[in-house]
């Protein structure tokens, strides 16, 4: 047996675990063992910062409850999760719209809200409307897609943060017509820091970065025969556009309110048209990056 060096204790773990039968587990972890390697040979690795590490990892586990998913906002910040959402849009058979993460405030039980109704209980005088679309990627509209969307106040608050999310509000699910239109009211919402309070946010703060995503409006819109579109709208005079703590800004999801357009299917109050593109379903899997994190214990 030879003795194992910084470089061939690679090729060591690599054969060990070559014997792994579910092919799919065998490529992931053998990719992840090389570039785990390499990267703790290009820093230099001391033991001090591997115990740092691992202390790290055990308090963002710790911080993990049935309503709070520090690993998955571990992923965000470091752009991991925008990047699996980049990968898996680009292995789409069809280009569909854009995906931006789900994030932490996304609800299953979001009240039915009527074609034009609002999502918001109590609005007030910033009122806008939102319309336009659903289509394949061929422009026929997708009759009956479900547009579930959901936002923060204009206090910058999801509902899940007032009152230990006693109330649903500033949410809700818009059946589109038979022409795959929508058309609902909701309040502009603002921009507001990820939660910081945790390990997560120790690291974003000596990092020196401000901790903040751009006020947007989120979208899981689904249909049947189509891959589920999780993303959403971003707007164009956030100070943090260019910026976003998660990096789940692109350039197709940036909108500006129009005052008066002539299109609108409601006047009197600034509106946003979109129309989302569904790619045809071309396989199983879920396109949600995210999840709710009582799913996520439940299962582990
Ligand atoms: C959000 O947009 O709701 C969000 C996404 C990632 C981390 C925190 C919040
Ligand atoms: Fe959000």
């Amino acid at each position: 047996m030879d003795d194992l060096s910084p470089e061939t204790v690679t090729d060591a773990a690599l054969a060990q675990m070559a014997t792994t039968r579910d092919p799919r587990l065998r490529e992931v972890m053998a990719s992840l063992v090389r570039h785990l390697h390499d990267f703790a040979r290009d820093v230099k690795l001391t033991p001090d910062e591997w115990l740092a590490a691992i202390g790290f990892l055990t308090r963002v586990g710790q911080a993990c409850t049935p309503t709070r998913q520090e690993f998955i906002l571990l992923s965000d910040v470091l752009g991991l999760s925008a990047l699996v959402n980049l990968v898996h849009d680009a292995e789409a058979p069809e280009l569909g719209t854009t995906s931006s993460m789900l994030g932490p405030f996304y609800r299953e039980d979001a009240p039915e809200v009527p074609l034009g109704g609002s999502i918001v209980a109590d609005p007030d005088g910033k009122e806008m409307l939102l319309y336009g679309r659903v289509t394949d990627t061929k422009g026929n509209g997708v009759p009956g897609a479900l547009v579930q969307v959901w936002q923060t106040n204009a206090e910058g608050w999801y509902d899940l943060q007032v009152a230990g999310g006693a109330a649903t509000d500033m949410r809700g699910n818009i059946r589109c017509d038979a022409d795959g239109c929508y058309h609902l009211r909701t309040v502009r919402p603002i921009g507001y820091s990820i939660p910081l309070d945790g390990p997560v946010g120790e690291l974003v703060r000596r990092q020196d970065r401000h901790g903040c995503r751009p006020a947007h409006i989120h979208f899981l819109i689904g249909a049947p025969g189509f891959r589920e579109l999780v993303t959403a709208l971003y707007l164009s005079d956030d100070p943090h556009i260019d910026s976003d703590t998660v990096f789940g800004v692109s350039r197709t999801l940036v909108v500006s309110p129009v005052e008066n357009d002539p299109a609108a299917p409601v006047r009197g109050i600034p509106s946003i048209r979109y129309d989302f593109r569904l790619a045809r379903e071309s396989g199983p899997g879920s396109n949600r990056v995210g999840a709710d994190p009582k799913q996520i214990l439940a299962v582990s």
